[in-house]
């Protein structure tokens, strides 16, 4: 079976995938534009998907499992190869654009997958609505990915997962999540705050309490099961649980308040309601420091399920090198629960050379401390260690000139 016109034959992961071609929608710069093309694809996003389909094949019940933002249909396609679902789970994937639909149903003929995948020409929220509430189906793992905010699709998918279910959500937006837009992050999640240095973590914690807001309003609460930011996206993926007590503590106890140094990348988070005794300037530099609220400051992921996943991912072979390496580096630092602070910055404000980043790694262990490299800094460590603790490292490891 061949592509149609303007598309050519791919490979990812187990499935083959007509995509658009993508010599024909370049940029002046030579670079490959996945929205020039008719219908959406993305070489950037293999890792999500990646990640995606070795996450349902550690974790999938019987219920069924729906794509509805579906574009070429990749990310459904891969599931029904590569997850191993239990028999009878059915897979559903949407799309507005009819190009889309088109080519979907191509590529689902393409893997002989007519007997597994249902492709419905809908609106998202349409579709996952109209299967939760009109067909009463159990639905078990929503996938939202849209173009930039997921925030329009988050009511329906919280609201409609079934009890236990999984909702994992991917946001462009990452400018806006991570503050560069002040007016924008309060208007779309409801978060005052500004750009700090750790904008791609707190990303997460922007999205990650928008959801748990958004659950709380139908009586639900969120487990965040793994949380990351990469290139030009965060991920999230949360089970979903019922209970408007549970809801209520876990507003009371997970959103709260980011203090963050601009400087040097001084941070800390308390409850929103939690006496703030720590001083507004940063005890490294003296900047003032700037809050971000309400955010979530639980755990973004559970050591335990990523244990899981991170086996699952060693045994799928045909995944990217990069997924179970990012799966690996999120892992390193999933004990601790802070952000990244950056060595770059914090060695400027005190007015030294810039340490190598493993050094000063290895000596907060050496004092008995959690420490390991941040994943989303390449200057940035995470740790449990206080910022004088991690002063006196930089400065015994910094090389002397
Ligand atoms: C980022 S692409 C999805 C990529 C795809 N999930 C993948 O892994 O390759 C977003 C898709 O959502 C579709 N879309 C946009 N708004 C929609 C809506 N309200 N309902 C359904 N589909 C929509 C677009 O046509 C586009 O194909």
């Amino acid at each position: 079976m061949s592509c149609p016109n303007g598309y050519i034959l791919a490979v990812e992961g187990l499935a083959k995938i007509c995509i658009p071609n993508p010599n024909l929608y370049k940029r002046d710069d030579g670079v490959y534009e996945p929205s020039w093309a008719p219908v959406f694809y993305n070489p950037r996003m293999v890792e999500n998907r990646d990640i995606c389909v070795a996450l349902l094949k550690t974790d999938s019940g019987d219920a069924a499992i729906v794509d509805p933002l579906a574009a070429t249909g990749v990310r459904g396609i891969r599931i029904a190869l590569e997850a191993n679902l239990p028999k009878g789970v059915a897979i559903y994937m949407s799309d507005l654009s009819l190009a889309a639909i088109k080519i979907m149903e191509h590529n689902v003929k393409l893997n002989n997958l007519e007997e597994y995948i249902t492709i419905v020409h809908a609106d998202a929220n349409e579709l996952i609505y109209r299967l939760a509430k009109r067909e009463g189906i159990a639905l078990g793992y929503i996938d939202v990915d849209p173009f930039g905010s997921p925030a329009p699709f988050i009511h329906t998918a919280i609201d409609s997962v079934k009890r236990y279910g999984i909702v994992a959500l991917t946001a462009t937006d990452l400018a806006v999540l991570g503050g560069r837009y002040r007016v924008k992050l309060f208007r779309r999640y409801g978060v005052a705050g500004t750009k700090v240095l750790q904008s791609r973590d707190v990303a997460i914690r922007v999205l990650l309490s928008f959801v748990a807001k958004v659950a709380a309003i139908y009586d639900r609460y969120i487990e965040p099961l793994l949380s990351y930011a990469m290139s030009h996206y965060v991920r999230v993926y949360v089970r979903v649980y019922r209970g408007g007590m549970k809801a209520s503590e876990i507003l009371n106890n997970c959103l709260g308040a980011l203090w963050s140094c601009t400087k040097c990348s001084y941070s800390y988070m308390h409850q929103i309601d939690g006496v703030v005794e720590k001083a507004i300037h940063c005890p490294v530099c003296g900047e003032k420091l700037e809050p971000i609220y309400p955010i979530w400051i639980c755990p973004t992921a559970n050591r335990e399920y990523l244990e899981k996943l991170l086996k699952t991912a060693n045994e799928m072979y045909w995944l990217r090198e990069n997924s179970r390496k990012l799966l690996e580096n999120i892992y390193r630092t999933s004990t601790l629960n802070t952000l990244s602070t950056r060595l770059t910055h914090i060695a400027k404000a005190i007015k030294t050379n810039v340490p190598s980043i493993q050094s000063v790694v290895d000596c907060l262990i050496q004092k008995g401390f959690i420490a390991a490299k941040s994943y989303t800094y390449s200057d940035g460590i995470a740790t449990n260690a206080s910022i004088n603790e991690i002063i006196e490292c930089v400065k015994s490891r910094t090389p002397k000139v």
